[in-house]
């Protein structure tokens, strides 16, 4: 025990119990007889439950019927045994399909094949009915991107029952990972003044009305009160000139604000002083593109790891998504199971094969040789998608079919790629003795190209200062990420990972990033 320990004084009782208090669920129902077989025969068990859920199926012949219930407290459906004998509404039931109910029977081993135990009805009761008799909700099966255009109603879908329940395992798995490392989870704003990344795709956000502050102004020149410069000037073009100066100065913050396009300058000064910070904020991207691996708000887990070094960082990235992939595994066998059927064949595979094999590591230098010795491969294969005109040359971005067959084609696993030319790269990666180069490391997938963005950042402050006026940037919005150099800078270095495109990842084989979100945002779709 540590000294701090054993100084420690007792406050409160001891740690409260989780009790339940909401309605039962038939997940209740499934782990209630697992426990009792566990010293019973399955045969013994006989117990009546009462639960509320929604109808999935409905099968009917003269004397009886089959209801499949489902509530998404489990991926397993509960069938439900009707009898014409005992249920006066008998008749009435087709018109259950996709409804809400009330169910009440005695559950049982089942002695059909396939499930484990079904329930015999007592009563049944309607909640709420499918008033459109065509709805999609009443379709046997539908295509991920069918339902694209019904995201509202994808969560009533098996498939999606799977898909979320994956990604809401990914995020536990992730809280967990880090938590057992010693981090802080801390969410910075993601209002802010600066564009972290300098790509310039950054969604202002203001209060003002656009159209009003224009009627103002016009107001104001036909008052008198805004004066017109030139003779031959029109009021609209007084008014563009206006605007374009300093529209933002009666706006909210009183200057031009940004939805965040990553939390790392702040999330850097958090680990000047906790060492261990993440968050898993949404990061915000105005990129105009349609591809399966974009989105303009996406999830991003992003981390600060104070006193490491690129191979550290590497060694921790592979840790990280090698546990949370393993975990995921375990933790949704069942949905694995039934999604390597049908949705995403070979998806164990290629987890399995994710979690077992070490990643590679390969520097920029050797990604562009590679991709000069395979470019025929690579345009042969990409032949749809790119021509020679995209095959990079030193210097150049690597763009993401290159990226991908490298990982696909060439070590059928995840590579590492690190040491970037610093113009590729933002101003805030630490600088190599080369100076042409700097300590960035992507890590990219097979079938999915870029998941994770990652460097040790720039500690000196004399280099960081003269990167910052190489790219001609506006050092006064950043002043306080110079501040942490001036005030004991420290090696430090993290990364931004793409937590949609892991979810795409571990649920489907070349998805697209829309059926893993729960209500995709993207260039010219914003539907909820
Ligand atoms: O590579 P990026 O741009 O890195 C950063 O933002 C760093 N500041 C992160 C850091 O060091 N804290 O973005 C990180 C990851 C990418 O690798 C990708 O997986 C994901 O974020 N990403 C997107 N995901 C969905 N839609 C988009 N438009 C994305 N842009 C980036
Ligand atoms: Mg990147």
């Amino acid at each position: 025990m540590s000294g701090f320990e054993s100084n420690l004084v007792t406050i409160g009782t001891k740690e409260p119990e989780i009790k339940s208090v909401l309605p039962k669920q038939i997940s209740n129902i499934f782990s209630d007889y697992y426990n009792s077989i566990k010293t019973e025969e399955p045969d013994s068990y006989a117990k009546v439950w009462e639960i509320s859920a929604w109808v999935r199926d409905f099968r009917s012949q003269s004397e009886h019927a089959f209801i499949s219930l489902t509530d998404g407290s489990t991926s397993q459906i509960l069938q439900v045994f009707c009898e014409k004998a005992n249920l006066p509404n008998f008749d009435t039931l087709d018109n259950l399909r996709g409804a809400s109910v009330r169910v009440k029977g005695l559950v049982k081993k089942s002695p059909a094949k396939g499930q484990d135990i079904e329930m015999v009805c007592e009563s049944i009761e309607p909640i709420g009915v499918v008033m459109d008799k065509n709805s999609i909700i009443l379709a046997k099966t539908v295509q991920l991107e069918t339902l694209r255009g019904h995201q509202h109603l994808r969560s009533r879908f098996r498939s999606f029952n799977y898909i979320y329940k994956i990604r809401s395992q990914l995020l536990k798995h992730i809280h967990e990972f880090f938590h057992a490392q010693g981090f802080y989870n801390l969410d910075p704003n993601i209002i802010t003044t600066s564009d972290c990344e300098g790509a310039g795709e950054v969604f202002t956000i203001t209060s003002l009305d656009y159209n009003q502050v224009q009627t103002n102004q016009k107001n104001a020149i036909n008052l008198g009160v805004l004066q017109m410069d030139e003779k031959n000037e029109s009021i609209n073009d007084v008014v563009d000139k206006n605007l374009s100066k300093n529209i933002y100065a009666d706006d909210f913050f009183g200057k031009q604000a940004f939805l965040t396009v990553s939390s790392q300058l702040q999330l850097e000064a958090l680990c000047a002083g906790l060492s261990r910070v993440y968050t898993l904020n949404p990061s915000f991207r105005a990129e105009k593109s349609k591809t399966k691996r974009h989105l303009g708000c996406f999830t991003h887990l992003e981390w600060e790891i104070a006193f490491i070094d690129i191979n550290q960082l590497m060694d921790f990235s592979e840790l990280l998504v090698k546990t949370v992939i393993g975990k995921t595994l375990k933790s949704c066998e069942y949905e694995y199971s039934e999604l390597n059927k049908f949705i995403s064949k070979g998806i164990i595979d290629k987890l399995n094969n994710v979690v077992s094999e070490p990643f590679e590591r390969i520097s920029y230098d050797k990604a562009i040789e590679l991709i000069e010795q395979h470019k025929s491969a690579i345009l042969k294969k990409f032949s749809k998608e790119i021509t020679i005109k995209d095959i990079p040359v030193w210097g150049d971005d690597l763009g993401s079919y290159c990226e991908r067959y490298i990982g696909e084609e060439i070590y059928h696993k995840p590579v590492f790629i690190y040491n970037y030319p610093k113009d590729l790269k933002s101003f805030y990666m630490k600088q190599n003795d080369d100076e042409k180069s700097v300590q960035a490391v992507d890590l990219v997938l097979p079938q999915l190209g870029e998941l994770i963005g990652s460097s040790i950042r720039e500690d000196s402050y004399e280099k960081l200062v003269k990167r910052m006026d190489e790219k001609s940037m506006d050092k006064s919005v950043l002043e306080f990420y110079l501040d942490l150099r001036r005030c004991g800078t420290f090696p430090h270095g993290g990364a931004g990972l793409g937590f949609d495109r892991l979810v795409n990842f571990c649920s489907l084989m070349d998805g697209n990033i829309r059926d893993v979100v729960p209500f995709p945002v993207s260039y010219q779709e914003c539907n909820y």
